[in-house]
């Protein structure tokens, strides 16, 4: 037998990510806020964690990203980080901290990488001013996943959280904006709530990997948002998700039964008690 110590798994990067493009390898993703979940999901083998902006809503209570800010996204990065070892950290850069200026979405895109040690962010939108923002992060060597169709920061803007590229001219226009990511440099884009054919076509256009949600099967890889997927975020049923557990009710089980153990007094027992 061997006495050499295993050697960790390698890492997952913008390259490998490519490669996987290339030979047809599926990329899962899912979001992630804390270290608890960020071990689950990096050990289960996804190959991105996503600290994305959704923390606003599912972790936060919001009704929607607008409030989430820079601070907020560089405690959950910083959380997730420690928890992951294999998987690529992308952080979602949050309203506000991207549209002002290129100068501005660098620093604010820098202090993301440095004070949370992820390797990437994420950023919304695809029109001719994203991909300036987008230019500039490339160029000062900081990978950016871009984000095209339901862009979530923007809800208002699109009357809802509604399917993106239905008719001709919103499709050529997804299409062009995920062209022109790919253009100014970004590893990989989102497709968010698009019609599965016309993500197919983006994803076969592309040299870059798609990462949908839904957005059909035909997109390189796939990415939910963790408490949907795990059934703890239980009112929220869209057609796309599936359920992959039943979290929410296997945690109200334990909580009733806490209760009523504490109550009844069969908790603690001797075996929990010290002498
Ligand atoms: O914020 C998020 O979780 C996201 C995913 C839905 C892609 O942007």
């Amino acid at each position: 037998m061997s006495s050499t110590p295993a050697r960790p798994e390698r890492r997952v990067t913008v390259r490998r990510l490519l490669e996987m493009k290339v030979a047809g390898e599926k990329i899962a993703v899912l979001t992630a806020y804390d270290v608890l979940f960020a071990r689950l999901v990096d050990e289960a083998g996804m190959d991105i964690v996503l600290v994305g902006d959704s923390a606003g809503q599912v972790v936060a209570g919001h009704d929607s990203t607008l409030p989430v800010t820079l601070e907020d996204m560089i405690y959950h990065g910083r959380a997730v980080r420690r928890g992951v070892r294999r998987a690529m950290v992308v952080v979602d850069m949050p309203f506000m901290t991207f549209q002002v200026s290129p100068e501005e979405t660098l620093r604010n895109a820098g202090r993301l990488l440095k004070e949370t040690g992820a390797e990437a962010v994420k950023l919304e939108g695809g029109d001719e001013h994203a991909v300036l923002h987008v230019r500039a992060l490339v160029r000062a060597g900081i990978p950016v996943m871009g984000h095209v169709g339901l862009t979530p920061q923007s809800v208002h803007a699109l009357g809802g959280y509604r399917v993106q590229g239905r008719e001709t001219e919103a499709a050529d226009r997804l299409r062009e904006d995920a062209a022109r990511l790919e253009a100014a440099g970004a590893f990989s884009v989102v497709l968010e709530l698009v019609p599965g054919p016309l993500a197919g076509v983006i994803s076969r256009s592309l040299a870059i990997p798609t990462i949908g949600i839904g957005a059909g099967p035909e997109t390189d890889g796939q990415v939910l948002v963790l408490p949907d997927m795990l059934g703890l975020n239980e009112g929220f049923q869209p057609r796309f998700l599936r359920r992959f557990g039943e979290l929410g009710a296997a945690a109200r089980k334990a909580l009733a039964d806490y209760a009523v153990a504490v109550r009844s007094g069969q908790y603690p027992g001797p075996e929990h008690t010290v002498e």
